[in-house]
């Protein structure tokens, strides 16, 4: 699998370059925002974005910010010809760039498919449910990023469950406690109404509210996003790659990976998530404790 970096901020991304482990980088307004704000706003973008494309072994996604089908590309073919002579670079388009589910609601699509036509990778972002992807996919993108995150916050707020009370942002959606709950919650229900036809249970209010829970139109968290996306692609081989984003805890990032994501895009905080464990430490405390004074000296002797 391979990993991007989720971030904008030239720091991490030297940083992380230099590890050696990830692949590519993606970027959004909002992550731009971030980094310029760290740097007191006093930075010229050109030579910024020049920079990160110089520093990242891989593509780098850069955002278009309009929301028609013509801007988004006359944008897209700018980016590409700023920063391409520098590096790797894909261009994100929104898949449905609406701002009020009328206006705008394909101009993704039109975008995507006479970007790809150009031979300029696309990477569709703001993928939320498999036929968004499926589209996407058919209009020739090199990338979707379902955002797995945003997916879990959703599924969790129609819940009634609210972020920075009930859970934080980076906390562990468990998905599969959800539906086992869920399960046993229609079980009660329709243990309450016995006497009832299949047909007045299947229209029943109640049971279409309970049976509905923990889940949004049949997707029940980010990663199974994810998964229904893969399984689609598998079944009819498309060569989009699947960048697994809006990734919020290392778990997430292994869940992914068992799937056979091709890629996962992880905000900078999560890459030492995925490093750090309570025994991997201790163990390390106690090799160093044991450490012999003649064992030492092997390395203090053997310059
Ligand atoms: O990769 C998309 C990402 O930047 C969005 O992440 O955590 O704001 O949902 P998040």
């Amino acid at each position: 699998m391979k990993i991007f970096l989720d971030t904008a901020d030239l720091d991490e991304i030297r940083f992380a370059a230099s590890l050696g482990v990830i692949d590519g980088v993606t970027t959004n307004p909002s992550l731009i925002r971030r980094a310029v704000e760290k740097r007191g706003g006093s930075i010229s973008m050109e030579d910024y974005i020049k920079e990160i494309v110089k520093v990242v072994p891989g593509p780098v996604s850069l955002e278009v910010i309009s929301v028609e089908a013509e801007a988004m590309i006359e944008e897209a073919k700018k980016l590409y010809r700023l920063f391409s002579p520098y590096g790797e670079v894909a261009i994100k388009i929104p898949i449905c760039p609406s701002m009020d589910g009328e206006s705008n609601v394909y101009d993704g699509l039109r975008a995507i498919r006479e970007l790809s036509a150009l031979g300029i990778p696309v990477n569709v972002t703001l993928v939320m449910t498999p036929e968004q992807a499926l589209l996407a996919a058919k209009a020739g993108a090199a990338y979707v990023s379902p955002f797995a995150g945003r997916i879990d916050d959703y599924i969790r707020d129609k819940m009634g469950m609210k972020r920075g009370e009930d859970y934080g942002k980076a906390d562990y959606y468990d998905f599969e406690l959800v539906r086992k709950i869920a399960e046993k919650r229609v079980e009660k229900v329709l243990e309450s109404k016995p006497a009832s036809t299949s047909k007045s249970l299947y229209l029943d209010e109640e049971v279409k509210s309970v049976a509905s829970e923990g889940q949004d139109n049949g997707v029940y968290s980010g990663v199974d996003l994810i998964a229904r996306i893969l399984r689609i692609f598998r079944n009819y081989g498309y060569r989009t790659e699947v960048i697994a984003a809006s990734m919020r805890n290392a778990r997430q990032v292994r869940e992914v990976a068992e799937l056979g994501v091709h890629i996962a895009t992880v905000p900078f905080y999560v890459l030492k998530e995925m490093l750090v464990h309570y025994k991997t430490i201790e163990g390390v405390k106690a090799f160093a404790a044991d450490v012999v004074p003649s064992y030492r000296k092997i390395f203090e002797e053997n310059p």
